[in-house]
């Protein structure tokens, strides 16, 4: 038993991370923020203590598990921008892969066997049947997709020699921010559509591209699952509580179920913001599946976990108040 109550959170100080450290505090923990601030804030740090380090550097994790005991690893620090890790593969694999290999030697090395990992819908690939259940067939088609489950895979094989447990929490897309403005998204570049939008709304950008408008789809446009950045923290401090309960190794979806077409998604943010959204048509990118929507109920089921934001403006509006405090 460990005498902390320390978590180790990598990519504390990024967007989903710096959120369920703000969770953590509230349920009792204390997390320990570790990132290299790649792309990352020193400001979102505001609930535990941040070590600057990178997960490939060995030497320094030992420094960091000897200081802090933590009693668990929340691993949200990876690269996640899709088109660039198809341009620069080895990138993402060495980032993703071999810095999550490096940490969870680590973890062996130091006695810490519960781990929280933060995967992605990615990992499934073109969905065979929707809505896309946690034992959908994994087969990702891109190389950002394929380093996340590699690295599932990775944890498996640790749990079987080690004993790592591990939960796999595979979110569909991260959106909003914290309800009292503490945190939100900042990412530079952005590609995720409601913050783009909402930039527009702001007038930092001339217009919203919309990628393809002939999918099979009611309005012609992609759809996709959201989920409040603020729910996703709270399914990690649950995915927590079951691994020190003994949960074994085991995956969750965390999505709400229902999916918002591009469209729907302009459409809102023009309504929350009352501000004018000019969107451009342009033909479709390759690899965007027309349709992502995921089946979370195990999450409910088993984690107990309840989505509380899962209204698209909640969503939109939460974001919306972050970007205009940090403007
Ligand atoms: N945002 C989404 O919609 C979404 C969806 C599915 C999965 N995910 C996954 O969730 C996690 C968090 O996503 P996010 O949107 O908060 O990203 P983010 O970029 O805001 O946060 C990632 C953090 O990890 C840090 N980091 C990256 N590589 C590192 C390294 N080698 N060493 C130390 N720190 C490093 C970055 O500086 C950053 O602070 C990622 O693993 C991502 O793949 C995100």
């Amino acid at each position: 038993m460990r005498d902390t109550n320390n978590i180790l959170v990598t990519g504390g100080a990024g967007y989903i991370g710096s959120h369920a450290c703000k969770a953590l505090a509230a349920a009792g923990y204390e997390p320990v923020t570790y990132d290299n601030f790649v792309y990352g804030h020193e400001g979102a740090v505001r609930w535990g203590p941040a070590v600057k380090g990178e997960l490939c550097d060995r030497p320094r994790l030992d420094q960091v598990f000897e200081e802090f005991r933590p009693k668990a690893v929340m691993h949200f620090a990876a690269f996640s921008l899709v088109g660039e890790s198809v341009s620069d593969p080895g990138k993402y694999y060495r980032n993703n892969v071999l810095g999550s290999l490096t940490l969870f030697e680590a973890m062996r090395d130091h006695g810490v066997d519960n781990l929280v990992f933060s995967s992605t819908c990615a990992t499934y690939g073109e969905p065979q049947a929707l809505p896309i259940s946690d034992d959908h067939p994994q087969n990702p088609v891109n190389p950002y997709g394929a380093s996340k489950f590699m690295v599932e895979r990775i944890a498996r094989d640790f749990g079987k020699a080690h004993g790592l447990r591990s939960i796999f929490l595979r979110y569909f897309n991260a959106a909003g921010a914290d309800p009292d403005c503490e945190s939100g998204e900042d990412h530079d570049p952005e590609t995720h559509l409601i913050p783009l939008v909402l930039e527009v709304a702001a007038g930092k950008r001339p217009h919203i591209a919309i990628f393809g408008t002939d999918y099979d789809t009611p309005d012609g446009t992609c759809l996709r699952d959201y989920i409040h950045v603020s729910d996703l923290a709270d399914a990690h401090v649950l995915a927590l509580k079951a691994l020190e309960d003994g949960a074994q190794t085991m995956a969750f979806n965390l999505g709400n179920g229902r999916a918002y077409s591009v469209r729907e998604v302009i459409e809102t943010a023009r309504a929350v913001t009352g501000r004018p959204i000019p969107a451009v048509e342009q033909p479709r990118r390759p690899g965007d599946p027309a349709k992502l929507v995921a089946d979370a109920a195990k999450a409910q089921k088993e984690l107990g976990w309840v989505p509380k934001m899962d209204d698209l403006s909640v969503m939109i509006e939460t974001a919306w108040k972050w970007l205009l405090k940090t403007q």
